[in-house]
């Protein structure tokens, strides 16, 4: 089925987020629609799909207008969609989820259980997806609630299917088997929407390029175009794609994890046996492939994990066990994997969410009025400073783009007084141009001396800013190495491999 978006124009109050977009998409075409931060890509695909209304503009589907008055209208018309935010209902099992995106199948209405199991059995075979049906999507990692939406999605045979930003959570290797699975439906006739901050994932499956900056088309692009031009065209500037920085100058050990273990309720080891130091003045990274420990190592830095066994000391300070606002107050930053989960309290104003656990500091807290305006003047700087898109400081959290909602934890998170910083895929959704200033953020904490550590399954991002690189593998690290490792060594160490003349994690 062609799809095809006429002069949409979406407002939110005085923001105009869509600004007269037309797009077109073939069936049987992979269109990638790339832009920075808020530039309004979501806000289309939700206006397709029935969550929005257009202020002006129509939605054509094989010519046809189509009026739209809520998903369920979408999905019955054939559209199809994986959301940056999951749409997933957190208390249902995932068989419970799939179902609901389906018309009742059975006699007398009924909502068909059995089915939607057996389908989500089907697809997550097909796709190599390893996702329980009976598991609640609430006790389930982010993801696997990412694989959940997409079986949602694939299971109803939609003609046409958007994709928002469904790699931000995926591993490499599920990155790769998406990528697959949208050639085939694409081979089948499927027209598809692409929606993705990671420039190789565009250049490997687009057929088209739209870029869309401030809420309007600014250009098409081919595949071929190249990282530099495609970054260049969405941010409407040159982006330094790798950050330059000097060889790190490393002081004394700052955080020392010794003989670390984390167990599940089954005793069964998340994180065994580990151990490494962090200096003042350097930046360890820890590569890894998503679901090898490494979410339970920085919970347990935080205080959010309990620690079986070993100690996490910080400047001599022991940290063991310690609550996680001990933790925050000793001057520990921390960007969660998980930013609508543990970052951010969605129905909060951007102000309130930059000092969420400092409100009752005595910086922000006392001579009520007074320090309302200390509050604010905060929030306009790191407002500006961090390029956060927002109409103001007063703005719901929940209401910001996805990027931009990332960057309210990172200017959050690095205008603290830190000890140390502990970042979990700090630049997960955000845009290029974005991606380079907190890249360069980072590298400045470091500059300052402080200890940093970043854990990010993207190995671009683990290569560019770590003086050394940590890889978890099962639980375990497999060593430590220099920053300048070969990719191919990582990603055999990735795979449990550990590399000749290192020695095992010390
Ligand atoms: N429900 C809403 N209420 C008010 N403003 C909104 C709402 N949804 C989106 N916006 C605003 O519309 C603009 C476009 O947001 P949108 O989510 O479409 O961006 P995006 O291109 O998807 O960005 P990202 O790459 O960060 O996901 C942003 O300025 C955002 O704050
Ligand atoms: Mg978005």
């Amino acid at each position: 089925m062609k799809l095809e978006l006429r002069d949409i124009t979406k407002r939110f109050g005085s923001l105009v987020a869509n600004d007269h977009i037309s797009l077109t998409v073939e069936p049987g075409e992979i269109h990638c629609l790339l832009g920075e931060n808020g530039a309004g890509k979501s806000t289309l695909m939700n206006v397709l799909y029935g969550l929005y209304q257009a202020d002006e503009g129509e939605i054509l589907l094989d010519e046809a207008v189509q009026h739209f008055g809520g998903p369920g209208d979408a999905m019955r018309a054939g559209i199809g969609m994986v959301h940056q935010h999951f749409m997933l209902v957190p208390v249902f099992t995932v068989a419970e989820n799939v179902m609901l995106g389906h018309e009742p199948t059975t006699f007398g209405g009924r909502l068909d259980l059995a089915g939607a199991r057996k389908r989500v059995r089907e697809i997550s075979d097909r796709f190599g997806f390893d996702v329980d049906p009976d598991a609640v999507v609430e006790d389930l990692p982010v993801g696997v609630q990412q694989r959940v939406e997409i079986i949602k999605a694939l299971s109803r045979q939609a003609a046409v299917l958007v994709f928002d930003e469904p790699t931000a959570v995926l591993t490499p290797q599920e990155t790769d088997e998406l990528m697959g699975i949208m050639r085939q439906l694409r081979d089948a006739g499927t027209a598809i929407v692409f929606i993705t901050h990671k420039l190789r994932e565009v250049r490997e499956v687009a057929d088209r390029i739209t870029v869309i900056r401030l809420g309007r088309v600014v250009g098409e692009a081919a595949p071929t175009a190249s990282n530099a031009d495609l970054a260049a065209l969405m941010v409407g500037r040159a982006v330094e794609l790798v950050v330059d920085k000097t060889s790190a100058q490393p002081g004394p050990e700052a955080l020392v994890v010794s003989d670390v273990t984390v167990a599940d309720q089954n005793g069964h080891r998340l994180v065994d046996h580990v151990s490494f130091a962090v200096r003042r003045g350097e930046i360890l990274a820890i590569a890894g492939v998503q679901g090898n420990g490494q979410t339970e190592l920085t919970e347990a830095i935080l205080g959010l994990e309990a620690v079986q066994s070993g100690s996490i000391t910080l400047d001599g300070q022991e940290l063991t066990g310690a609550s996680v606002k001990r933790v925050l107050d000793a001057g520990v930053g921390f960007v969660p994997e998980d930013r609508q989960e543990d970052g951010l309290v969605g129905e909060f104003t951007i102000a309130e969410n930059l000092i969420l656990d400092r409100s009752g500091s005595s910086e922000f807290s006392g001579a009520g009025t007074v320090r309302a305006r200390v509050r604010d003047r905060f929030a306009d700087e790191k407002i500006a400073e961090f390029d956060i898109r927002t109409p103001n400081r007063t703005t719901a959290v929940g209401r910001l783009s996805g990027g931009n909602q990332q960057k309210v934890v990172i200017a959050r998170e690095l205008s603290r007084t830190l000890r140390l910083f502990v970042a979990a895929q700090p630049t997960r959704g955000i845009d290029v141009g974005s991606i380079e200033f907190v890249h360069k953020r980072i590298v400045a904490a470091r500059d300052e001396g402080v200890p940093v550590i970043v854990v990010s399954t993207e190995l671009d991002e683990v290569v560019a800013l770590a003086d050394r690189i940590a890889v978890m593998y099962r639980g375990q690290i497999v060593g430590i190495v220099p920053a300048d490792t070969p990719r191919d060594v990582l990603g055999l160490m990735m795979a449990g491999e550990r590399p000749a003349g290192t020695e095992r994690a010390a």
